[in-house]
This record gives C-alpha cells, structure tokens and sequence, in this order.
C-alpha cells in the first residue's frame, strides 16, 4: 500500500467535501452575477461558504475574498497594498514561502525597500531583531508566515502584530499552511491580511482568500467584472468555494482531534528517527504544526532518499515542494544557519489526518534500510578511490 507523508504540499479531497461540491459539478449551475434564479442559487453558494469560512477564521463574511489559492492571496497582498501606498519600506521574515519572497522583491523594481528578519536556529523569527528593524527602517508593511511550510515552526504572530500596531505599521500574514489545522483568529491576532489555501486542509486545488481588515487598503490585480467586491474580477469558481466552504466547516469541527491525532503520530515519528545514527531533527525545540517534522541525515543526499523512499511507495518532500525540482539548499534551513551540507540532506515528512502507526512504521523500516544501504555504498566507494596497497 503507497503511504503518503507529503501532507504540507496537499491533501487528498475530503469525501464529505467531494460530496458538497458534486452537485454543482452536475446538475446546478449559473453564474453568480445573473439576477435570475440560476444566478441567485449560486449567489447563494458563494455566501455561504464565505460564512462558513468566516466562522472557521473569526473574520466578517465581508472580509473575505476569494482567490485561486495561497498564491494569488500573498501576490495580492503585496502588489495590492503597493499599489495603494506610496514607495516605503517592507519586512517580510527570512523564511516566508516563494509566492510571497518573489512578489515581495520584486516590489524594489518600483521604489521600495525590502528587508528580511532573520530567524533562530529554530527557525523562529526573532522578535528582538523584528522590533530593532521596525524601529530602524519604519516599515509601511511586515508579512510574517504564520507558521512555515517547511519546519514547521510556528511563529509569534501576535508579539510582531502587537509591535507594529504601536507604530501604525500593516501586518499580513500567510496563513496557508496553519488554517484548518491549528486555530488562526483574524480577528484576535489584530493583522490586516491574512492569506489561505484550501487544498492544504482537504478542500480543493485551486481556490484559496485574502481576508482584508480593510479592504481600501489594497488595489485588485485582476480588474473588470466587479466580482468579490471589486477586489478580484472573474466569474467564481463554484464548485472549489463550496468545497473550500466545506473544508472549513469540517475542519472547524475536528480541528482538535485532528490534531491530537497528527501530533501522536508525531511523537512515534520523532522517537523512532532518534534512534538513526547521524540525524538532525529541524526546529525541534520549536513549536510546531501537529504533523509535520523535518529531518537530515548526514552523508544521506535528500532528493536520493526521496527517489528511493518513492520507489518503496512512501511518498514524502525534500526541503520544500514547491522548489523540489532545483537542487539547492532550502533558504529556510540556510537563514537558520543549517549548513548548505547539511540542508542538502532535508527530508519533510508531513502527517494528515488519515495518517496512522502502520504508515509510520512503514516509513521508518524503509527509511533505516535505505539510510544502511546508504552508508554501505558510501563507505565501498570511498574504498574504491583508495590506492591499492
Ligand atoms: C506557506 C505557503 N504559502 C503559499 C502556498 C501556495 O499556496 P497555493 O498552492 O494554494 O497557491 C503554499 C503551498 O505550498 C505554502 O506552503
């Protein structure tokens, strides 16, 4: 049976999710913006799964606009709020994803200044250094990763919030890979923006939010329709915002067992992994997400015992997906001070909530006879090079 313990990259539909969603795969449909009954009918759907995830987020039904994924969200948040202000200042920590690192340098094209807060070697912003760089570089905006995607270090959102609130400064926070997995409370966390996806929490691909304080804040990307209050044109992708509804509901609904679940496995995982000569457990003195611990192996290359856990039907990610296919060392593990070496040899391994012992089990007896075949390999090269006597 293939084990999958790719989690952080995507999940598998829910059924319950599927379900909700089918009918309008099938027999309803209409486009939202046609007053006729066909329109309202799904004018309806939409607000519904905006209030469904409202509820999952402590946020206003009205605050939230939806995009096609986590994405569009955090390229929405940055090249949105620049267009509203003028040339200033913006923080973003070491460790934020692709889709928020790019927009965000590419914003010093047009004027701005693009800081990075750095992080411990836990991989956990370090808030001495957030206030210092608000105090210095009086930023006009700070996005901070909820918590990160690869480690899975949860970051101190509310103390970085907190600070920049004293000094009028905008917080957005990319929220992807905490929503429907730990609480996450726009309205508690004090943030202006906070970005999800939903198929990392068993909805669909391809449809995620931007939750706006105030949505004057921000200019669209995409204009000409009207759709989503102005904030992103386009005809609504039904089926995906009913099961991303839906998605949130349930998750609102088993968030704790979910948890709980995930983080027993977690504890197996973590107890096994110890007994492997030579490894090193990423941000483990961290708090972290419930399912997902990063390792390396020293000497053992991370994309090899990726291909070769696959080859045994154990699917996992090294370093982070979203970049797996260029061999170079996670920037997250790098701004922890991991050595390029030892970031080379990260594996991620990220629980879900159908996860169970046997799957954990699975992986650890394949990843031990890998890892030994690994060493023996090695250690017979190395011979090889050496001059005959
Ligand atoms: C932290 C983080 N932000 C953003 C994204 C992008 O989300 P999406 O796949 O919905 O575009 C991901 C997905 O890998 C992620 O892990």
């Amino acid at each position: 049976m293939p084990v999958y313990l790719d989690h952080n990259a995507t999940t598998a539909l829910e059924p319950r999710v599927l379900e909700a969603m089918l009918p309008y795969m099938q027999s309803l449909y209409g486009n939202p913006s046609s007053l006729h009954r066909y329109g309202r009918a799904m004018r309806t759907a939409v607000e519904h799964a905006r209030e469904q995830l409202a509820g999952l987020l402590n946020a206003q039904p009205e605050q939230i606009f939806f995009t096609s994924g986590g994405t569009e969200a955090n390229n929405l948040a940055l090249r949105g709020y620049a267009a509203a202000h003028k040339p200033g200042c913006l923080l973003i920590s070491a460790i934020e994803h692709p889709s928020l690192r790019e927009p965000a340098f590419e914003l010093r094209d047009s004027g701005w200044s693009v800081d990075e807060i750095p992080v411990s070697n836990q991989g956990v912003v370090d808030t001495d250094a957030a206030a210092e760089l608000m105090r210095q570089k009086t930023p006009s905006l700070v996005s901070l990763m909820h918590a990160n995607n690869e480690t899975g270090a949860i970051q101190p959102l509310e103390s970085v919030a907190a600070m920049a609130r004293s000094t009028g400064t905008a917080v957005h926070s990319d929220a992807s890979q905490t929503t429907g997995k730990i609480p996450v409370d726009f309205k508690a966390l004090g943030i202006d923006m906070l970005t999800v996806s939903a198929h990392k929490f068993h909805g669909p691909p391809g449809v995620g939010a931007l939750v706006l304080k105030q949505p004057a804040q921000i200019k669209p990307l995409l204009i000409g329709g009207g759709h989503e209050q102005g904030m992103r044109a386009g005809t609504e992708n039904l089926p995906a915002i009913v099961g991303f509804g839906a998605a949130a509901e349930l998750a609102r609904q088993e968030m704790d067992s979910r948890a709980a679940h995930m983080s027993k496995l977690k504890a197996k995982l973590e107890k096994e992994l110890h007994h492997i000569p030579e490894i090193c457990i990423f941000a483990e003195q961290a708090e972290r997400l419930p399912g997902t611990v990063q390792f390396g192996v020293r000497g053992c290359h991370g994309e090899t015992l990726l291909l070769q856990l696959d080859r045994d039907g154990i699917a996992v990610s090294s370093g982070s997906a979203c970049h797996s296919d260029v061999q170079e060392p996670s920037h997250v593990l790098l701004a922890m001070g991991v050595e390029p070496e030892l970031a080379l040899t990260a594996i991620r391994v990220s629980l879900g909530k159908d996860t169970n012992t046997d799957d954990i089990d699975c992986f650890i007896s394949s990843l031990n006879t890998i890892v030994q075949n690994f060493r023996t390999s090695t250690v017979r090269v190395r011979n090889s090079h050496m001059a005959p006597v």
